[in-house]
């Protein structure tokens, strides 16, 4: 994956700047052509020469000594990597990033280049939690930075909390994926996500907790890896990526009008919202008032999305659903993948810590046609993301079961 590709790894003033020695060798002996830039308040921690060596390329320091043959040695650079990344990233480079400052090396690369760019922090917990560095941190993502960590445990300054430099094995994961060739380019796709609200009255509504994050990954992620993407997306409190067309949405109702709408020029469709199963019968138009000790609201069902899209769908199209179980999670998941029509459905464990709604990570099982194709556990939601999308141009590229679920 790394023969020949150009990565800049960046290195700040951490302490943890040792450990990018590991990431640099590692990177080096994959075959990747790695160029290290270094900010002055690093070479305080590792010498260039060491860089040097590891990477056997001259060390970027000084943005006005220009390297041997090259002009506008940063523009360049920056030009010429397939991935650039900061390890480890102090607070002071994310917020001159975050607010566009550009005042040495490595921060002119990142801010001239179009390769992605991945942040792995690593600073003290109290500074990693400052509002203002989690507001940056935000920002970056919002305009489609990527992180990797911090992990949490003991720090070079005596306390323990999140704050350490990720592990390099898992540094070297997130930057392989954002390597990926543009596999999905020229697909059109389609993604929901978030939940659906069904109104009591003009003030209260029936929801879930879900937050969006499982159905803005994957519309992350399609982007990146070159798709048109289309996210048709309930009340959530999440930016939208960077790239990808949203359709806001309240009820199940207008999910299902947007979603049908969109699915028919779809090469792939992703359903991940939490559709409201069950609505109000009759919505009170006025505020409902407390009249008595009990009150019983009569629901009605809402129509399956997925199963009408699964019944539309045409030639060529792959169909991927959720579903959320908290028990006999394989059965019910595989009951719900035929009965609505799909190609596969990502079965989903939720009602416990760290899976399924409003959680950062997801433990799912990907089932096909012929059974499990992927299993993760407590994985980030990017990452579970990129799986479903590898297993969607598996499907693309696997053969004579394409487009027909069974
Ligand atoms: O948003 P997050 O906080 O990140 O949480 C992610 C998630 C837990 C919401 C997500 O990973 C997930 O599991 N989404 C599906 C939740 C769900 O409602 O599952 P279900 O088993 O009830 O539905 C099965 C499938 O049918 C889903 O693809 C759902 O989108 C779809 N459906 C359900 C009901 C309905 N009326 N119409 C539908 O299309």
């Amino acid at each position: 994956m790394w023969e020949g590709k150009k990565v800049v790894v960046g290195v700040t003033g951490s302490i943890a700047a040792f450990k990018a020695c590991e990431l640099v060798s590692r990177l080096t002996q994959a075959g990747a052509e790695v160029h290290v830039v270094l900010t002055r308040a690093a070479t305080n921690l590792v010498a260039p020469a060491t860089f040097r060596e590891l990477s056997r390329h001259p060390v970027c320091v000084d943005l006005f000594a220009e390297l041997a043959g090259r002009p506008v040695a940063h523009v360049s650079l920056a030009e010429a990597a397939d991935v650039v990344v900061v390890a480890p990233a102090t607070a002071n480079v994310l917020g001159k990033v975050a607010a566009g400052v550009a005042d040495d090396f490595l921060t002119t690369t990142i801010i001239a280049t179009r390769a992605p760019v991945l942040f792995a922090p690593a600073m003290n917990v109290r500074m990693w939690q400052n509002p203002v560095v989690q507001a940056n941190v935000e920002r970056l993502k919002g305009v489609g930075y990527h992180f990797v960590g911090p992990a949490t445990g003991w720090l070079a300054c005596g306390e323990t909390g999140e704050g350490r430099l990720a592990p390099v094995e898992e540094i070297l994961t997130a930057a392989g994926r954002l390597l990926k060739a543009a596999d999905l380019a020229g697909r059109r796709v389609l993604i929901t996500a978030g939940p659906t609200r069904e109104p009591l009255d003009p003030v209260r509504f029936i929801s879930n907790r879900s937050s969006g994050r499982m159905g803005y990954a994957l519309a992350e992620a399609a982007r990146r890896r070159g798709a048109e993407v289309e996210l048709v997306s309930g009340p959530v409190a999440l930016a939208p990526p960077p790239g990808v067309r949203v359709t806001q949405v309240e009820t199940a109702g207008e999910m299902r009008q947007a979603t049908l709408e969109l699915a028919a020029a779809a090469d792939a469709v992703v359903l991940a919202a939490a559709v409201a199963d069950y609505r109000p019968a009759e919505p009170a138009p006025h505020k409902l008032k407390r009249t008595a000790d009990e009150a019983v609201v009569r629901l009605v069902a809402n129509p399956d999305i997925a199963r009408e899209v699964g019944s539309a769908r045409r030639p060529g199209q792959v169909l991927v659903g959720f579903a959320a179980e908290t028990e006999d999670l394989l059965r019910n998941a595989e009951a719900k993948r035929r009965a609505k029509g799909l190609d596969l459905i990502v079965a989903n464990l939720v009602g416990m810590a760290g899976s399924g709604f409003d959680a950062e990570t997801n433990s799912v099982i990907i089932l096909g046609p012929e059974g499990p194709v992927a299993e993760l556990e407590q994985r980030p939601k990017s990452e579970v993301a990129e799986r479903i999308w590898d297993a969607v141009v598996e499907r693309w590229t696997g053969g004579e079961n394409l487009g027909r679920a069974t």
